[in-house]
């Protein structure tokens, strides 16, 4: 059986540390703040919303959160965010995905100032995060790296596997693990051969977003599994990318959905909003 890594655990370990930096800061008068904006009625991205709002009261971080009707326009939700961006007391600016289809999603990601987009998908940021050379890192491939480390996991000389290529996961996932010496490879819907690509990796992050894809014959003995999808199952229970009972048997780590990457993405953001408003009292 392998051993669980725990994200709920380590998520509270990494909103402890930003904690205490949040009340640092408040002796020196500075306050923290994330400006969440959240479009339309989508459910899961209530949740979501929802529990990034709990982080930041677990963690001393203001929030505002801006609840716009579906029938939003584009020009609105730009016009909010820009005043969001000229809004000194605003450090962080997360605008929930997805937006409903009027909305030029790209257009919307352009508009958060780059100081202040703490998911780091700006073109600016994400151009940073290629060469390296970063201030914000997306919260949930952050998160996975940050589970690694707390758990003594090696990257370096390892062969990860990536399950997708998405904006959010599947290529920063490949980037950061770039960074700290890891051998990537990228799969996808086309490729070829999945499950003998799957079987040489050291690592392999499901980033896929359909449950029980990844199955026990697609993972080496003893390989790190890294779950980073949220999905219904028939049962309607939240599950992963990965058939959880099985691959337990043969993996050596292993994260559950729920109670694994989840956790840790909405972490990743609360340490982000620090570092954003760190950077913005020239304290870094
Ligand atoms: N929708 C799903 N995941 C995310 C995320 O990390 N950030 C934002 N803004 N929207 C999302």
């Amino acid at each position: 059986m392998a051993q669980i890594i725990d994200g709920k655990n380590i998520s509270s370990l990494v909103k402890e540390d930003v904690k205490k930096e949040i009340e640092a800061l408040k002796q020196q008068n500075i306050k923290v703040c994330l400006a969440v904006i959240i479009v339309g009625d989508d459910p899961a991205s209530k949740v979501y919303v929802g529990n990034k709002k709990k982080a930041c009261e677990a963690t001393g971080i203001e929030s505002l959160e801006y609840a716009l009707p579906a029938d939003t326009t584009e020009e609105e939700l730009l016009c909010l965010i820009e005043k969001l961006n000229n809004d000194p007391a605003v450090n962080g600016i997360l605008c929930q995905l997805p937006l409903p289809k009027h909305i030029n999603e790209k257009r919307v990601i352009n508009t958060i100032s780059a100081k202040k987009d703490v998911d780091a998908f700006h073109p600016e940021n994400v151009g940073h995060i290629m060469i390296g050379d970063y201030t914000f890192l997306p919260c949930t491939p952050a998160g996975v790296m940050e589970m690694l480390e707390r758990t003594g996991i090696e990257v370096q000389g390892k062969h990860c596997v990536i399950v997708g290529r998405s904006n959010i996961v599947g290529k920063p996932a490949a980037a950061l693990m770039l960074n700290k010496s890891a051998t990537v490879t990228v799969c996808h819907s086309k490729t070829v051969n999945l499950k003998e690509i799957c079987l040489t990796a050291d690592i392999l992050i499901a980033a896929v977003g359909r449950a029980n894809f990844i199955t026990a014959d697609m993972v080496r003995q003893d390989a790190i599994v890294i779950d980073v999808g949220i999905n219904r199952n028939e049962q309607g229970k939240l599950c992963g990318d990965v058939d959880f009972e099985a691959v337990s048997q043969k993996a050596s780590h292993i994260t559950p959905v729920p109670g694994g990457v989840g956790p840790m993405t909405i972490a990743m953001l609360m340490k982000n909003t620090l570092t954003a408003a760190k950077q913005q009292n020239n304290l870094i």
